[in-house]
C-alpha cells in the first residue's frame, strides 16, 4: 500500500470514528489527559509536516486559514449556546469545533479553534469579541502607563484550558494539529486602535511617534506569543504558524526596523522545539523578502502574488504555503477548480502547502471547500512533483 493509499485508509477511518461522535463536546477527557496521547499516524511523517520541511511529498496537502469556525454550520449551532471566549476557554467546545473541519472538509491539519486575542485577555487586557466586528478593548493601550496593564503571559496560570484543549483534539486526530499565535505588529493594533482598523493610523503614530514604548510594546507582545506557542507544542501541537495579518500595512523599510526584530525573537525563541513554524501576514508582496529573514521555516502567501514570484522573493528556498483568493470559493465550483488547478501549477508542488490567501469567508459553502480539498487530492499529485523542485519564475 502506498503513502496515499495508507492516508485514504486512515482518513476514512477517522472520519467513521468521528462521525459516530454525537455532535458536540464528546471527546473523552481521560484518554486526553494521557501524556502524549495520540494516535500513531499523527507522528512526524505526516504529509504536512514533511511538506512544511521542503521534503518531497507523494501530494500536495491542504488545510484552510480559519477553517474551524465561521462558515460551518455546526460551529454555528455551538455559538448559539456559548460565545467565542467561552467556547476557547471550554477545552471540549474548543477539541470539538477544532475537530470539526477534519470530518467534514477532509483537510490535512487541523488548527487549534482559538483566537490571536484570547492570550492578551488572559495576560490582563479588557478584551471582548463582539460578533461581526472583532476585538474590542475598553482601554486601548497608548501610553507607557497603558502598557502597565499587559502582564507577562503564563499559559500554565493564565489559560490552562489552552493546552487541555489542544491535549483533547490531538488525542482525537490523525493528521497534525496546528497552534498559532498573533503577531506582533497584528496584536499591537488591535491593542493600540482599541478595535479593528483599516488604516491603522494610531498604531502607525504610535510607532514613529514614541519607538521606544512601540519596542517595549512589540518585545511584551512577542513573549506572550513565545509563552504562548510553547506552551501548545508542550501539549502536542506539531506546527504553529504565526498570524501577522495586518503587516501589510508597512513599508519593508518599517518593517525592518519595528516589526522584523520582534518577529526573529518569535521564531527564535521557539526553534528549539523542532516543530515547522509558518510566517503569514495579508499584503505582504513588498516585506517577503524580509519576512524570509525573520526566521520561520514556511511563509503564508496571500492571493496577490502568483507563488512562484513569491518564492523568488522569498530566496528561492523556503516552502510556501497558499494563496487561493477567499473570494473564489464564493464563485461557481467550475471557476473555483480553474483556480485552484492554477495554485497548484503555481505551487510548484515541492514545499508546497495549499492553503487559501488569507481566512475562510463566513459565507463560503462548506461543500465547495471539501470540493477543494478533494481536487487539491486529486491533482496535486505529480510530475510537479517528481519533476525537479522550485520553478524559477521568468521575471517578477
Ligand atoms: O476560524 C478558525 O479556524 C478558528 C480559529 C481562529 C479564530 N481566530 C476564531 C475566531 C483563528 C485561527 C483566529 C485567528 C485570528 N483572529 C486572526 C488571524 C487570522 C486572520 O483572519 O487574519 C485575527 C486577525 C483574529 C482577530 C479576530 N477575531 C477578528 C478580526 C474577528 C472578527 C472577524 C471574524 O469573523 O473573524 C475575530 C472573531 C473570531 N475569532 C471568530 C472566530 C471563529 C468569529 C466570530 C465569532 O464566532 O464570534
Amino acid at each position: 500500500m502506498n503513502y496515499a493509499e495508507a492516508g485514504g485508509l486512515a482518513r476514512m477511518a477517522l472520519r467513521g470514528r468521528l462521525y459516530s461522535l454525537p455532535a458536540v463536546s464528546t471527546v473523552s477527557r481521560r484518554t486526553a489527559t494521557e501524556p502524549g496521547a495520540r494516535s500513531p499516524s499523527s507522528g512526524h511523517e505526516s504529509l504536512l509536516l514533511r511538506a512544511y520541511r521542503g521534503e518531497a511529498v507523494e501530494r500536495v496537502p491542504v488545510w484552510f486559514m480559519r477553517q474551524a469556525g465561521r462558515s460551518l454550520p455546526e460551529y454555528r449551532a455551538i455559538r448559539k449556546r456559548a460565545d467565542l471566549l467561552e467556547i476557547c476557554r471550554t477545552p471540549d467546545l474548543a477539541a470539538e469545533v477544532t475537530l470539526l473541519p477534519i470530518r467534514r472538509l477532509g483537510v490535512d491539519a487541523a488548527i487549534l479553534f482559538s483566537d490571536i486575542t484570547l492570550p492578551l485577555a488572559a495576560a490582563g487586557i479588557d478584551l471582548e469579541i463582539v460578533a461581526g466586528v472583532g476585538p474590542v478593548i475598553a482601554d486601548p493601550i497608548r501610553s507607557a502607563a497603558d502598557l502597565g496593564r499587559l502582564r507577562p503571559f503564563d499559559p500554565a496560570a493564565d489559560a490552562p484550558y489552552v493546552a487541555e484543549a489542544v491535549r483533547l483534539a490531538v488525542a482525537e486526530l490523525d493528521v497534525p494539529l496546528i497552534g498559532f499565535a498573533g503577531g506582533p505588529f497584528t496584536l499591537a493594533s488591535y491593542l493600540i486602535e482599541g478595535g479593528p482598523s483599516k488604516a491603522h493610523t494610531h498604531t502607525r503614530r504610535l510607532m514613529y511617534g514614541e519607538p521606544l514604548l512601540w519596542r517595549r510594546l512589540l518585545e511584551a507582545l512577542a513573549e506572550i506569543a513565545v509563552a504562548s506557542l510553547r506552551a501548545q507544542v508542550a501539549a502536542g501541537a506539531q506546527a504553529v504558524q504565526v498570524f501577522e495579518s495586518w503587516a501589510g500595512a508597512l513599508s519593508p523599510d518599517s518593517y525592518r526596523e519595528f516589526v522584523l526584530p520582534a518577529a526573529q525573537r518569535i521564531f527564535s525563541g521557539i526553534a528549539d522545539l523542532g516543530v515547522p513554524r509558518v510566517h503569514f501576514g495579508v499584503g505582504t508582496g513588498e516585506l517577503l523578502p524580509l519576512m524570509a529573514t525573520a526566521g520561520a521555516d514556511v511563509v503564508g502567501v496571500d492571493w496577490r502574488l502568483p507563488l512562484g514570484v513569491a518564492r523568488k522573493r522569498l530566496g528561492g528556498e523556503i516552502p510556501v504555503q497558499g494563496n487561493l483568493d477567499p473570494a473564489i470559493c464564493l464563485a461557481p465550483w467550475e471557476v473555483v477548480a480553474q483556480h485552484v488547478d492554477t495554485v497548484l501549477d503555481g505551487g510548484g508542488g515541492r514545499g508546497h502547502v495549499f492553503n487559501l490567501g488569507h481566512g475562510v469567508a463566513p459565507e463560503t459553502d462548506p461543500d465547495i471547500l471539501r470540493r477543494v480539498v478533494e481536487r487539491v487530492h486529486e491533482h496535486g499529485v505529480s510530475r510537479r512533483i517528481a519533476a525537479p523542485a522550485r520553478p524559477d519564475p521568468p521575471g517578477d
